[in-house]
């Protein structure tokens, strides 16, 4: 089993004081930085683009876990690669050919993982599970955060998670959505090694209480 990583989402940051905030999750333990990229049209939402993956870069060593939710997952992602990025993840959904977006982003040099929505099957991820260094899970529909955890999730963590250990692979398994101190436990019971959490993270002045419950 992979070591658990915690990565809170920038998306419920304060981005008038970004570098701070960000400073303080490292403080407080965190992992990874989660990067929340969206363009407007893959989901009704807009927010972090290149030039502010640029800024993170120069401005912090973690890891960034930039989590693509764009109609145009090779474009952008070989932006958000060449800007600094350690791992780009895309949405199964938003891609023709899943494995040429998989090859186009390696050639960046990057670390690659593939998400789905509610929506779709977790079987669907398996033909690329060989090829990825994460899957991620939604378990709240990609575009806002804030929103409740999906009862659905822990099951669907479980199928891949189960797969993953079948075949003697060490891709991580990432859950995004909802998560807390409450909610951890289920998905981490299911699997989950790495997790996202926004709201539980920057909405909270005590950060390192808030980590340290999702660990426990
Ligand atoms: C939403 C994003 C999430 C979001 C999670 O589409 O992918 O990363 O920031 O926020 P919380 O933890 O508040 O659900
Ligand atoms: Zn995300």
């Amino acid at each position: 089993m992979n070591e658990l990583v915690i990565a809170p989402s920038i998306l419920s940051a304060d981005f008038a004081a970004l570098g701070e905030d960000c400073r303080s999750v490292e403080h407080a333990g965190a992992d990874w930085l989660h990067v929340d990229v969206m363009d407007g049209h893959f989901v009704p939402n807009l927010t972090i683009g290149p030039v502010v993956v640029e800024s993170l870069r120069k401005a912090s060593s973690m890891f960034l876990d930039c989590h693509l939710m764009v109609a145009d997952p090779l474009e952008y992602g070989r932006r958000i690669a060449k800007a600094g990025a350690d791992l780009v993840s895309f949405h199964l959904e938003a891609a023709m050919d899943p494995g040429a977006v998989i090859d186009g982003l390696r050639e960046c040099g990057v670390q690659v993982g593939l998400v789905i929505n509610p929506g779709r099957s977790p079987e669907e991820i398996f033909p690329y599970l060989e090829r990825l260094d994460l899957v991620l899970v939604m378990s709240i529909w990609a575009g806002f955060g804030g929103q409740k955890f999906m009862d659905s999730a822990p099951g669907r963590i479980e199928t891949l998670a189960n797969q993953i250990q079948h075949r003697g692979l060490k891709t991580r398994l990432e859950v995004d959505g909802g998560i807390n101190a409450t909610t951890s436990r289920l998905v981490r019971d299911a699997g989950a090694d790495t997790l996202v959490a926004g709201t539980a993270i920057f909405g909270q002045t005590d950060r390192l209480t808030a980590i340290q419950s999702l660990r426990a």
